[in-house]
């Protein structure tokens, strides 16, 4: 099982050359998922897991960027991007998105871009975002989807255990029921990268669902 420990290991570890395999290979999804989310000027997106920071070129400039990161090693990587090649102000803090010290209702804006497929338990992570969002708040997502027959199925269940023994990824979660299960409805789904392996996943949080506890709180 993926742990947290595990986690930051692997990321601190390869945060000096994760551009090198992951900028290109992942680029197009954070691009469309930025255009996805739509921020207006003015307002403050929370880009949780920001890892290298690859993502901030693709910020409008009349925007602000919140972005936390559980790995040190990756935050060390996006602050010399802030630096270099963000448009827009970008704010950077070490967090854990299963429980971010952000008051509830605070964003209108949310991106995860090839994170919930790392983090230890994604229950947990939603009902943290959920917590965050304001009602009809924006949020994107970018993910692996569970496929559920054909060679790449197959492939993919004899990998996930490699990967996640690594700390890198798991592939075994079904994001879209997950969603569901929380009352989120009218999913937006668009494949994005090679073979379509990822998907841009968008909703609007419903006002039932905004400012959600996390069950260790209740
Ligand atoms: C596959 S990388 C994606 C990074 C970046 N979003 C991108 O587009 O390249 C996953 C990132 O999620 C971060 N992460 C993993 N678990 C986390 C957690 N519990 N809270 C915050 N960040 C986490 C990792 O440190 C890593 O930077």
């Amino acid at each position: 099982m993926i742990t947290s420990s595990t986690i930051r290991q692997t990321y601190d570890r390869c945060s000096s050359f994760y551009d090198l395999f992951f900028k290109p290979w992942l680029e197009f999804g954070r691009r469309q998922a930025i255009e996805c989310l739509q921020p207006e000027p003015g307002e403050t997106v929370l880009e949780i897991g920001v890892g290298t920071g690859l993502s901030f070129e693709f910020y409008p400039p009349d925007v602000r960027v919140i972005g936390f990161d559980y790995s040190h090693g990756m935050l060390q990587e996006s602050k010399r991007k802030v630096a270099t090649e963000a448009p827009c102000p970008v704010d950077l803090l070490q967090m854990d998105v299963q429980a971010m010290a952000f008051p509830d209702r605070s964003f209108d804006r949310i991106m995860a871009a090839y994170v919930l497929t790392v983090v230890p338990d994604i229950h947990q992570a939603i009902r943290e975002i959920l917590r965050v969002a304001r009602p009809g708040a924006r949020v994107v997502l970018i993910n692996h989807l569970t496929r559920r027959q054909g060679f790449l199925a197959r492939l993919e269940s004899l990998l996930h255990p490699v990967f996640a023994r690594l700390g890198l990824f798991t592939l075994d979660r079904d994001l879209l029921s997950i969603l569901e299960s929380f009352g989120i409805e009218n999913l937006q789904t668009a494949p994005t990268s090679w073979l379509g392996l990822h998907h841009v996943i968008a909703f609007t949080v419903p006002r039932a669902a905004a400012g959600t506890r996390p069950s260790h709180e209740r």
